[in-house]
């Protein structure tokens, strides 16, 4: 029998789930049915609850119902915890267990798609909002050398780094600044984690935080060579990558824990990928 999946969010028709998760279907030979579940403002709990008493086994969940989801499961995995949001969810009997995938996605692109280890790195992240919390304890668990995260109000920047320091196991040391208090230092990874890139904003960010061989990453997906990639681009960095690959491994994540079967992600990357032009 077909296995019914969804994703569910408020607008839905710009998700790229369906076509994400129908091609790792094909490639594993999974049995499933994936579609776009449009729910209106204030009406998750009743939309999840019709899509699972006809039969629903999982969802990926995106804006705005991300907190809503973290209200509704039974059992938040971690990594929802901490990022204070949840992008899927497994159901089983009464039980709905939520996970946030977003990170480790972002750290297996990073690590293993773009070949760029974490392990005793400076890191940089723009950014103090949901992106940044998602992303924080899976790049501390790769052991850098240390991670700062920067944000235009400083106060959350701080409240995310002791949010950090609470939670990690490694003593990785963890600051939060302000960008004003960056002055010349310089970073191996910078991740723009902030919503700028949206707006074609760019982040007060000195070209000095680029270090020699420095990968910039985007964290936004399909905007092409965004006003943060073109700073980084002027600073001489040579290697660009924006979010494709994150998307892509984080629906991984979700197929792998909901099927069993982890998909290769090389024919989503290539198929999703807009040009860094
Ligand atoms: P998301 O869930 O995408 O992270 P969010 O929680 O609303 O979205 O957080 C957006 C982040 O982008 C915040 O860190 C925000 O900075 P502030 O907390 O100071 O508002 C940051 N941001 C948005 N626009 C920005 C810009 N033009 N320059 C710098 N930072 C920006």
């Amino acid at each position: 029998m077909t296995d019914r999946y969804a994703v569910i969010g408020n607008p839905i028709e710009q998700s790229k789930s369906p076509l994400i998760h129908t091609a790792f279907a094909q490639v594993t030979g999974q049995d499933i049915e994936y579609t776009k579940l449009l729910a209106p403002l204030g009406g998750f709990a009743q939309a999840v609850d019709a899509f699972r008493a006809a039969g629903g086994r999982g969802m990926n969940v995106t804006a705005p119902f991300k907190l809503d989801a973290c209200a509704y499961a039974t059992d938040l995995a971690p990594s929802a915890q901490m990022a204070g949001a949840v992008n899927a969810m497994k159901f089983d009997g009464d039980k709905v267990y939520a996970e946030n995938f977003d990170g480790v996605g972002l750290v297996r692109d990073v690590v293993t798609n773009l070949g760029c280890s974490l392990r005793g790195r400076r890191v940089l992240i723009l950014g103090a909002g949901g992106a940044t919390r998602g992303a924080l304890l899976p790049i501390l668990a790769q052991a850098p050398a240390e991670v700062l995260i920067v944000n235009r109000t400083l106060a959350k920047a701080q409240a995310l780094a002791e949010l950090a320091r609470q939670h990690q196991t490694d003593a990785v040391p963890v600051r939060g600044a302000g960008y004003a208090d960056l002055g010349t230092q310089s970073f191996d990874l910078v991740f723009n984690a902030t919503s700028a890139s949206l707006s074609a904003e760019l982040p007060p960010v000195p070209v000095s935080v680029f270090a020699q061989g420095a990968l910039a990453y985007e964290l936004a997906y399909g905007k092409g060579l965004t006003p943060f990639l073109k700073l980084a681009q002027q600073a001489g960095v040579t290697h660009l990558a924006d979010g494709v690959g994150m998307l892509a491994e984080q629906a991984a994540e979700a197929f792998a824990w909901w099927r069993g079967v982890r998909p290769d992600t090389q024919g989503v990357i290539q198929q999703l990928t807009v040009p860094l032009v």
